[in-house]
């Protein structure tokens, strides 16, 4: 590949990755309640590793729990890896998973529960990022940063 093309690609790509996350409030201005359906809302929204999920709520009534897709189709909190209840929780999509999300007071079956699934932030051939490239991008920065110094004397020594 042209280097100088390579190098627009990985500004571009390393811009995206610091500018995409966006932070998802559940239920939108109808926050976390009983009564939506947030299979609804999920259709709105594509997740990617590294948004983060946000719940909003009266905190002296909701809770939420992270569970499996046993708790969330049986409305239990059984073996829940987390639990929020500040009322404004914002949780961190780390994974490229499916997560599950239900309120643990018993409103979970009057619908206040929801499953998102989370897509790699990268397209496939550059998702595993492995050991050695963490290694190959500075360095191809590096020679970026040093290619493009010599473009810009190149065009500078001929005006
Ligand atoms: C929510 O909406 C979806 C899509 O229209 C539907 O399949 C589902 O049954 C609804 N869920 C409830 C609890 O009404
Ligand atoms: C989905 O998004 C559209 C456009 O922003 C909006 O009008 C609609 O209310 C949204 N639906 C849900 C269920 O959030
Ligand atoms: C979940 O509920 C279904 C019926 O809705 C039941 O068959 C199943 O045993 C339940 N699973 C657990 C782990 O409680
Ligand atoms: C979810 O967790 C419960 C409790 O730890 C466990 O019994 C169940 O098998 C799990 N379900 C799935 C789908 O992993
Ligand atoms: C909530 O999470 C904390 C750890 O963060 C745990 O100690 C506690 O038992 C959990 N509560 C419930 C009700 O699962």
């Amino acid at each position: 590949m042209n280097i100088t093309l390579s190098c627009l690609l990985l500004l571009f790509f390393s811009t995206a990755t610091i500018v995409t996350a966006t932070d998802h409030i559940v239920g939108a201005n109808r926050g976390w309640n009983p009564g939506i359906n947030y299979t609804l809302w999920t259709a709105n929204h594509t997740f990617y590793v590294g948004d983060f999920i946000s719940f909003r709520y009266q905190k002296t009534q909701y809770n939420v729990f992270q569970v499996n897709q046993t708790g969330y189709d049986n409305c239990t909190t059984e073996g829940a890896t987390g639990n929020w209840t500040s009322g404004k929780d914002f949780i961190l999509l780390a994974d490229s998973k499916r997560y599950y999300f239900i309120c643990g007071n018993g409103q979970c079956f009057n619908g206040m529960k929801v499953s998102v699934l989370v897509h790699p932030l990268l397209s496939p051939p550059l998702a595993p990022l492995s050991s050695s490239s963490i290694m190959v991008v500075p360095s191809f920065m590096a020679y970026c940063l040093v290619s493009s110094t010599a473009f810009i004397r190149f065009f500078r020594d001929r005006i």
